[in-house]
């Protein structure tokens, strides 16, 4: 299945959200039934139930943007994984970069997002890249930084499964993407990092920054792509679609 996740960030508050699936119900209806391609849509937390509700009858899913990185308690403004996982959600990203800045979340917390999804069987979407584009080796640096700590922690679980978005930061909403041949070593390299730690671990690449309608042709040549995370793009019904259906 090649994943198609949709990041709408904070750019659809409950009712513009509601209107957008409405108002695209039959064009989701008709991406939802493409065979080997899946769609998820990650609104924020409480646009998440009425579109679960939307599309109950669709084939598509629904994910969250973030949660919290502990289990239960008095940690107000927070929402737990199993909150995500008993409303419906089978994917939530983490460590996106937005996170990280914003709400200056580091590898501890992220490592211990990972651990409370896969504890409910919720799919983590894992964001990683680097700040600039400063050449292979550096962001080769940076990547294992972010993934070494996640992948050591998770190589006990057993066999698992995992998403590894790969988004360069610096290409994320820019309209700039990296060369499809850095990219595929980009991965290449990924892929070495989990075997050497955690082989059992199944793991699926993304790119994501600044996918869109045009780009989305050369994007697919990546070697072992499995999905792409596209955030401005999946604002828009027919970009998004063009995107799914090229
Ligand atoms: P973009 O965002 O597609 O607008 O570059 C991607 C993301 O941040 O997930």
């Amino acid at each position: 299945m090649f994943l198609y996740v949709a990041n709408w960030k904070m750019n659809m508050p409950f009712y513009k959200a509601g209107d957008f699936c409405k108002e695209n119900y039959y064009g989701f209806e008709n991406l939802s039934k493409l065979p080997d391609k899946k769609i998820v849509l990650c609104p924020s937390y409480t646009e998440i139930m009425q579109i679960l509700i939307l599309f109950k009858d669709l084939e598509l899913e629904v994910g969250a943007q973030n949660c919290s990185a502990r289990i239960s308690g008095p940690y107000t403004g927070q929402v737990s994984a199993v909150s995500l996982g008993e409303m419906g959600c089978v994917y939530c990203i983490v460590g996106h970069s937005e996170v990280r800045k914003y709400l200056s979340e580091g590898n501890c917390e992220i490592i211990q997002k990972v651990l409370r999804l896969i504890e409910v069987k919720v799919t983590p979407i894992l964001c990683v890249g680097e700040n600039e584009d400063d050449g292979i080796e550096w962001g080769k640096k940076v990547l294992f930084s972010q993934l070494e700590p996640v992948f050591e922690k998770i190589k006990s679980l057993g066999s698992k499964y995992i998403c590894v978005a790969y988004e360069p930061i610096w290409s994320i909403g820019t309209g700039i993407t990296p060369e499809v041949d850095y990219i595929e070593k980009i991965f290449g390299y990924i892929f070495e990092i989990a075997k050497e730690i955690c082989p059992n671990v199944n793991i699926t690449l993304l790119y994501g920054g600044s996918v869109n309608e045009h780009n989305v042709k050369k994007m697919k040549c990546i070697a072992n792509l499995g999905g792409f995370l596209i955030g401005g793009a999946s604002l828009d019904f027919k970009k998004f679609e063009k995107i799914v259906q090229l």
